[in-house]
């Protein structure tokens, strides 16, 4: 308990504190029995639906090596906003992008679904409007790429149903509908000549990106409010597609969406505490994305504040006080256990105003002690976290055999706010990646932000809908293809519209 040894708690008290510790701790062995445990889920999701993890086939079949070429739509739904863009594929890994934002209410996450596509096409049609968008061509829709990220059961580029929501959405009559299919119907409805050309998960998005711009990737992983990968397999693993699911030639490979966040629902092998087993047991979807909450950015802070609790609810903290901010489900938000790890400083004042600014605790109620129980406990939790993302890197690494026969870097991106922000969170990934593969195989990974997956990475999707469609029709595929290629060069545009389109 290294970061509470200078302090002046009681022997009892850090006797107390220490038996927390030991039930975040998960050592070396425990951390190969996850990762077997991955290799075997791997292969069950590939073989059959339903299983542990869904590894959904994507019907991607190629990474883009940077040469790619048009504009696309690109509409991204999963994370904190809805975000319209319009991506400018130049073809010499290089982007141009114009995107506006739009915020999503929680009524529209927990209403009725079609109100949310509908908000969503509404989103587009502003965008349209009041971008300086050039029209497509005659009789040509402009093609669009949605990230949803969510796990959905696709059987094409441009159909999948909902499996479930996840992070806090929870539309009702989404799941078991085809989430392009009800996109298309809202713009249709409102005669925007846009075509969904394309499904894409943000993992999906963030594979095809950093492929684009570093001309290759083992994996594209999100560290962020949710966690989860994608990466390329080898078609013929993918037993489970029906035959017939592909016209003419089968492909070699194909990106498979795992949604890891669901793995070990069975709790079988991630060591849980008792802080974890309240998360789970007062979240609006208990017993599911078992991983995803002991990792992600949506859950972390919550595990911290029921850790706060219970040393409060014991006497050991804030002398025995809480507070209302406390008190309240997700009162503590994973940004402020980024900003009090931030914080170096001896005395630890940023941590001390983000208790009384931001949690509402008496300032008269925090001692040292208080301050240093509240940094190790930020600390084993997003340490835990880093600990067991790790695991699944490695289990991609041996899935893929990619590390072998070649001294070749291995790249992986990565986005989400834990991966960009957390301080430490990729050291100690990668501390923990080097025990599993190796020093030398550690070294080699290459882990890198991807530029705008959800973004670059739809549009991505969409130009190889684009190109698998002319192909079909036997029609060549031009230079710059995509629409609306002679647009105004210049920087990118965010804005952000909260009221946009009637919720
Ligand atoms: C959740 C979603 C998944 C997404 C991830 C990261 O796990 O189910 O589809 O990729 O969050 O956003």
């Amino acid at each position: 308990m290294t970061s509470l040894a200078n302090t002046s708690l009681n022997p009892a008290a850090l006797d107390f504190l220490e038996r927390i510790e030991r039930q975040f701790h998960v050592d070396d062995a425990q951390l190969q029995i996850i990762v077997d445990q991955f290799l075997k889920d791997f292969e069950a999701g590939l073989n059959k639906n339903g299983q542990a993890l869904p590894m959904v086939p994507t019907y991607v079949t190629h990474l883009p090596d940077g040469t790619e070429k048009g504009t696309f739509l690109a509409l991204d739904l999963g994370g904190t906003n809805l975000r319209v863009c319009q991506v400018t594929l130049l073809g010499n890994q290089q982007v141009e992008m114009k995107q506006s934002k739009y915020r999503v209410s929680d009524a529209l996450k927990t209403g009725e679904a079609v109100d949310l596509f509908n908000y969503m096409a509404d989103s587009v049609d502003h965008f349209l409007t009041t971008t300086d968008v050039a029209p497509g061509a005659e009789d040509e829709d402009l093609y669009l790429g949605l990230t949803f990220s969510f796990p959905v059961d696709q059987t094409a580029i441009n159909k999948g149903k909902l499996i479930h929501w996840t992070k806090g959405f929870m539309a009702t009559n989404a799941i078991g509908h085809d989430v392009m299919q009800m996109l298309q119907d809202a713009l249709d409805r409102r005669h925007i000549h846009v075509k969904c050309a394309a499904l894409i998960n943000d993992t999906v998005g963030c594979l095809l990106s950093h492929a684009y711009f570093s001309g290759g990737c083992i994996l594209g992983a999100i560290f962020g409010t949710g966690t989860n990968g994608a990466y390329v397999e080898d078609f013929t693993k993918v037993t489970k597609l029906p035959k017939g699911a592909f016209e003419g030639t089968l492909p070699k490979s194909m990106v498979i969406n795992i949604e890891w966040g669901a793995f070990d629902n069975a709790r079988k092998v991630i060591p849980r505490t008792i802080f974890d087993n309240k998360l789970d047991r007062e979240s609006i979807n208990p017993r599911f994305q078992a991983y995803e909450k002991c990792i992600s950015g949506m859950y972390l802070g919550e595990i911290v504040r029921n850790i706060l609790l219970y040393l409060v609810d014991n006497s050991i903290l804030f002398s025995g006080y809480s507070s209302k901010q406390l008190n309240t489900h997700y009162g503590f938000d994973t940004e402020l256990m980024s900003n009090i790890e931030s914080d170096k400083s001896d005395e630890g004042r940023t941590v001390r105003e983000i208790l009384t600014e931001k949690m509402g605790i008496d300032d008269q109620s925090i001692g040292p002690n208080d301050i240093a129980i509240v940094r190790w406990a930020c600390k084993i939790v997003a340490g835990r976290a880093a600990k067991l993302s790790s695991c699944a890197v490695a289990a991609i690494i041996h899935e893929t055999h990619c590390a072998e026969g070649n001294e070749d870097f291995l790249d992986v991106g990565v986005d989400g706010s834990l991966i960009a922000f957390y301080p430490g969170f990729e050291d100690g990934l990668r501390e923990s990646l080097r025990t599993l593969v190796g020093e030398s195989i550690e070294k080699r990974t290459r882990i890198g932000l991807a530029k705008d997956g959800s973004g670059i990475g739809a549009a991505l999707g969409a130009l190889g809908a684009l190109k698998a469609e002319r192909a079909r029709a036997g029609v060549p595929m031009g230079d710059g293809v995509g629409l609306n290629h002679h647009l105004p060069k210049g920087l990118a545009m965010t804005e952000m519209h909260p009221e946009t389109a009637a919720a």
